[in-house]
């Protein structure tokens, strides 16, 4: 009874105290009449700490009770001297400093990285054709990266796709999860979403072990996929024509080459006019020519492996690397510098 008497009392002492130091704070003309008032209650021998010297004859319990209570108070007074401290720094700073009539100080503004502008600017330009924009999944299963698109295993066409498989994932019926080693795996997954017409623009991250000037880890690839009846070689060739000149520039002209993938047939490779020598050959291409990447017409058994019925629907199909095009158009020599995050180079965009 008289442990808990005393804490009433010191309780209510406490709390005067502080209102006392709030007050005082409150009503300070400048930062040393704040300072004197941190020092009466808070300094060594300040209020504060006279009061708390009672406390060690106390019950655990009221002592627990006053050192949470004073700690408070500690708290609430330091951050009004913060706070009134500001503010009287805010006053100082306009009544010396602020000339209203200086210009201002122009933050600096960024803007989006490159790889993303080029992503948007791929994605409009497919869009005005009718392409819809999708992304399908970066860790994928081995079904639809490779079995599905008509890679079995130990085929040696995968080799190509210097994979990254995912430790201890494996599923029953879609096999080992791998990070997709190119967006084609998003031809099943649209074509199992939707049935034809189709038209996907799937842009998405893609992985490989490969490190070099043009190679890296990581990177993005954008795949057209378009299934629907009647449609043939000329509207691949189309379509291919329309990017290359909205992207690269009108007097850039584009060629496919035949090629093989186990996934397309036939099957091509793209090229572009060289940046540099606009088709006469130099030193940084292949006789006028820069490779773009692949494409053909849908293999039947994707359609079928998809559940679409090849006898009536055919398509085509592309698969070129962000990166890639963005180095070919602006005539980038090292894809590091793409993610290196120098501003000295990302500036220039
Ligand atoms: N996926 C292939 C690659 O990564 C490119 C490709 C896409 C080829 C679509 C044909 C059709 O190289």
């Amino acid at each position: 009874m008289f442990f808990v008497i005393i804490r009433l009392m010191l309780t209510d002492q406490i709390r005067n105290l502080k209102n006392e130091a709030i007050g005082e704070i409150l009503e300070a003309k400048d930062a040393s009449e704040i300072e004197n008032t941190r020092a009466t209650f808070l300094g060594r021998s300040g209020k504060l700490n006279q009061l708390t010297k009672e406390i060690p004859n106390l019950a655990l319990e009221e002592k627990k009770h006053l050192g949470q209570l004073i700690n408070e108070v500690k708290i609430n007074i330091e951050s009004a001297i913060e706070q009134s401290l500001e503010k009287l720094n805010v006053k100082n700073f306009q009544n010396k400093w602020f000339d209203v009539t200086l210009p201002g100080i122009r933050p600096e503004q960024g803007h989006l990285h490159l790889i993303t502008q080029a992503i948007s600017e791929i994605t409009n330009i497919f869009t005005e054709l009718g392409f819809h924009r999708a992304r399908y999944p970066e860790a994928e299963w081995d079904w639809y990266a490779f079995e599905g698109l008509n890679m079995s295993q130990n085929h040696p066409a995968r080799d190509e796709w210097e994979t990254f498989f995912i430790k201890d994932l494996d599923n029953k019926k879609y096999g080992k999860g791998v990070l997709t080693p190119h967006t084609s795996s998003g031809q099943l997954r649209e074509m199992e979403k939707y049935s034809p017409p189709i038209r996907m623009l799937n842009i998405a991250k893609c992985y490989r072990r490969q490190s070099d000037m043009s190679h890296a880890p990581m990177f993005y690839q954008f795949e057209g996929l378009v299934v629907d009846k009647n449609i043939n070689i000329s509207h691949l060739k189309g379509t291919i024509d329309y990017f290359t000149k909205k992207y690269f520039g009108p007097d850039r002209k584009s060629r496919i080459r035949p090629f093989h993938f186990q996934f397309t047939e036939p099957s091509f490779e793209v090229d572009v006019t060289c940046l540099i020598c606009h088709g006469k050959g130099c030193r940084t291409c292949k006789q006028g020519w820069m490779e773009l990447g692949g494409s053909g017409m849908v293999h039947p058994t994707i359609l079928k492996n998809a559940g679409i019925d090849p006898e009536k629907y055919t398509g085509f199909a592309f698969g070129w690397g962000v990166e890639r095009v963005m180095m070919m158009k602006y005539g980038i020599p090292d894809i590091r510098l793409l993610f290196d995050g120098d501003l000295r180079f990302l500036k220039q965009f």
